[in-house]
């Protein structure tokens, strides 16, 4: 297999009109020769299918520099940016972290894993997708997010295999709220490399260390676990890239959606 091109409806988004694709060739093949085969049989089936549409959109890094080339040639133009950074968790000083517990604890706040709450939280599946909703309204998009059911919130995200339930971690008001969230994904089946998944705190109790306190977890975690590196991507200009930053995470190249608008 030298290549695969895919094109979808993002099912997190609530955007039907924009049609998403990807691209992967492998590195042993050129990309400028495959790319357009792939996209001329995309627009193909598209065409074929009578699908409606009105844009496509194309992520792609900001380094490669075939993928780039082909994507502004055909018209595609170059819309949000986000740079990717890395932890290497090695490196990670940890003596910040008990001081940025502790102001949690006078605040009656606890950081519990996914497992811990299984057991301790009969409510918790609920919690947990209200909570993420809460979160996701707020995260930097050009489109705008669709609302999950419980049922859809468990299919993407409790299903997901790359999920581990000791690398997802909550805050919880004194009250038993559920106010944050960040997590690691075992997307690398070595485990060298852990994802960050979605970090946010309700609005309501920003500012107060709490996004700081659950990502050193997750780094705590890593460094228990033998990962190497944690690897993210935010968007320029937004929270998050910073306190990742003060955190450590160095800078990579970053990943950009390329996006065409079609006639109506
Ligand atoms: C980004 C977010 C998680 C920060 O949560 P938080 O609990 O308020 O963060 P902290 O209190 O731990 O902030 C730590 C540092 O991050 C930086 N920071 C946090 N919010 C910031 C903001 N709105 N603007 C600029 N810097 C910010 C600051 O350096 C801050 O330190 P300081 O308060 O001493 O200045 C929160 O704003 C959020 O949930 N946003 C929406 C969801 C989102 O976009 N998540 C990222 C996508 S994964």
């Amino acid at each position: 297999m030298a290549a695969v091109g895919t094109c979808y409806n993002a099912y997190w988004q609530d955007s039907p009109s924009t049609v998403c694709l990807r691209f992967d060739i492998h590195p042993d093949h050129e990309t400028s020769q495959l790319l357009p085969l792939l996209y001329g049989s995309i627009r193909s089936l598209l065409a074929r299918r009578k699908c409606e549409f009105r844009r496509l959109k194309c992520g792609a890094r900001e380094d490669d520099s075939a993928m780039v080339r082909f994507l502004l040639g055909q018209g595609f133009h170059q819309g949000a940016r986000s740079p990717s950074s890395a932890l290497q968790v090695v490196n990670f000083d940890g003596s910040a972290c008990e001081g940025a517990y502790e102001r949690l604890a006078q605040d009656g706040i606890r950081l519990k894993t996914l497992s811990q709450l299984y057991g301790e939280e009969p409510e918790w599946k609920r919690k947990l997708r209200d909570l993420r909703w809460k979160i996701v309204q707020d995260v930097p998009s050009t489109e705008p997010f669709a609302e999950p059911t419980v049922e859809e919130f468990e299919e993407m995200v409790l299903k997901d295999p790359a999920l581990d339930e000791e690398a997802f971690f909550v805050a919880l008001s004194a009250d038993r709220t559920f106010i944050g969230m960040s997590n690691l994904w075992r997307n690398d089946p070595a485990g060298m490399r852990l994802d960050a998944g979605l970090t946010g705190v309700v609005r309501s109790h920003r500012r107060r260390g709490i996004a700081t306190a659950l990502k050193m977890r997750t780094i705590q975690y890593a460094q228990s676990c033998g990962a190497e590196t944690i690897e993210t991507s935010n968007e320029e200009g937004s929270p998050m890239l910073a306190l990742n930053r003060k955190l450590g995470f160095e800078p990579k190249p970053a990943r950009v959606d390329f996006t065409r608008e079609t006639a109506a």
